[in-house]
């Protein structure tokens, strides 16, 4: 049996890992690593394949940035191309961005069986190119891997068979309870002051030049308070050199590049509260009990709201910035960690494609 894994963004990387590392223990089958090139820049790419002990992608289509039908269309061009010469069997395809449908689209017509890692998420807010990404992959893939509870109901609600839906847990947190104990603590940027972490990429948040002013006020406000670091992302920066924002003028606020995994890991460690509106880093900040403020209208991971430590503010940024200096003063909070977020969900899964090989390959 020969299995392709498709990935391309950042957020796909920490999810490949323990799905590629499970499967390569419990089966003797090739597996290929097929790289969109998605994302390209090193701090946003190879940083991980290194980090995580990974093979070099075998295949890399260098796609590059590109507005979505762009993208889109030349992920499955070069992933067709490459599936007709390599006769794959199944391919497995994480998460919700371009790659992830490229490569389920890909292979629905070419008649190739497709593996959904972190099914079934939605946050029910069909302008977000996120959730047309997950609700199209989920339809058209064999076997479906969800990482909640409220995953599996929406694929149910979106009628699709029970038999294809596998609750295995959470693949990202494997890869941070594995990696936690080499987390690189960056001392260097540290003092004795609770530590707010912000990662902002969102178009809604970052595209628009008013929305992105006000979010860079609210930084510089809470820096004076406390100690703020944005590793800001590529997108993010891109915008704040357009809309000409002067970094320089905002001397408290540490602005530095996107951190490879063990780096932002130490950093996330430390912090007394992270300001974000990432999907992932809501996940890791519910496992490790931070509390997580979230500038997004909704989130596709309510468990981390209802169990976990996520407060999700939309657009209020009065707001948010009340909740993160409350923060400073806190010491503890309330933390439960969703079930089957235990660091075997890539085992889960290999268990399960090693139980339907003969399914996958006829
Ligand atoms: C993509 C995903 C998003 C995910 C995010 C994580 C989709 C639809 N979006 O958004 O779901 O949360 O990745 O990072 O798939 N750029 C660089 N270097 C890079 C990559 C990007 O400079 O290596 C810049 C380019 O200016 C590019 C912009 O970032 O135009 C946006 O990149 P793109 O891949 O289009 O989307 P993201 O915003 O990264």
């Amino acid at each position: 049996m020969k299995i392709i894994h498709v990935v391309g963004a950042r957020p796909n990387f920490m999810k490949l890992y323990p799905v590629w590392k499970a499967l390569d223990q419990q089966l003797s089958e090739t597996q290929i690593i097929v790289h969109t090139g998605q994302h390209y820049d090193d701090n946003m790419s190879d940083i991980f394949f290194d980090e995580f002990g990974l093979p070099k992608p075998h295949h890399n289509l260098d796609i590059g940035s590109g507005s979505h039908g762009d993208q889109t269309a030349k992920i499955i061009q070069g992933l067709e191309k490459l599936f007709e010469q390599l006769h794959p069997h199944l391919i497995l395809v994480y998460g919700d961005v371009n790659s992830t449908l490229g490569g389920a689209l890909v292979c629905s017509k070419m008649l190739i069986k497709i593996a959904h890692v972190e099914a079934g998420l939605r946050s029910f807010d069909r302008t977000m190119p996120e959730e047309i990404n997950r609700l199209l992959t989920d339809q058209i893939s064999d076997y479906l891997f969800t990482p909640s509870e409220d995953a599996n109901r929406n694929l149910i609600n979106e009628g699709i068979a029970q038999e294809k839906i596998h609750f295995v847990g959470n693949v990202m947190i494997d890869t941070l309870k594995e990696l936690l104990p080499m987390a690189k603590s960056p001392a260097q940027l540290l003092d004795e002051r609770p530590l707010i972490l912000v990662t902002l990429h969102r178009p809604s948040n970052v595209d628009d030049p008013l929305m992105l002013k006000e979010i860079l006020n609210m930084l510089q406000e809470i820096s004076k308070e406390t100690k703020v670091i944005f590793p800001v992302h590529p997108r993010t920066q891109r915008r704040i050199n357009e809309f000409r924002f002067d970094q320089n003028k905002m001397e408290k606020v540490e602005f530095i590049k996107p951190l490879g995994y063990l780096e932002f890991l130490g950093l996330l460690k430390h912090a007394r509260c992270v300001l974000t509106d990432s999907g992932g880093i809501q996940e890791e900040t519910t496992y490790l009990g931070i509390p997580c403020v979230t500038l997004r209208k909704n989130t596709e991971r309510p468990v981390t709201v209802t169990l976990g430590t996520n407060q999700v503010l939309g657009e209020d940024l009065i707001k948010a910035k009340q909740v993160v200096l409350e923060q400073i003063n806190k010491k503890s909070i309330d933390k439960q960690i969703p079930p089957l977020w235990d660091g075997k969900a890539g085992q889960r899964i290999a268990a399960i494609i090693r139980k339907n090989i003969d399914n996958i390959i006829n």
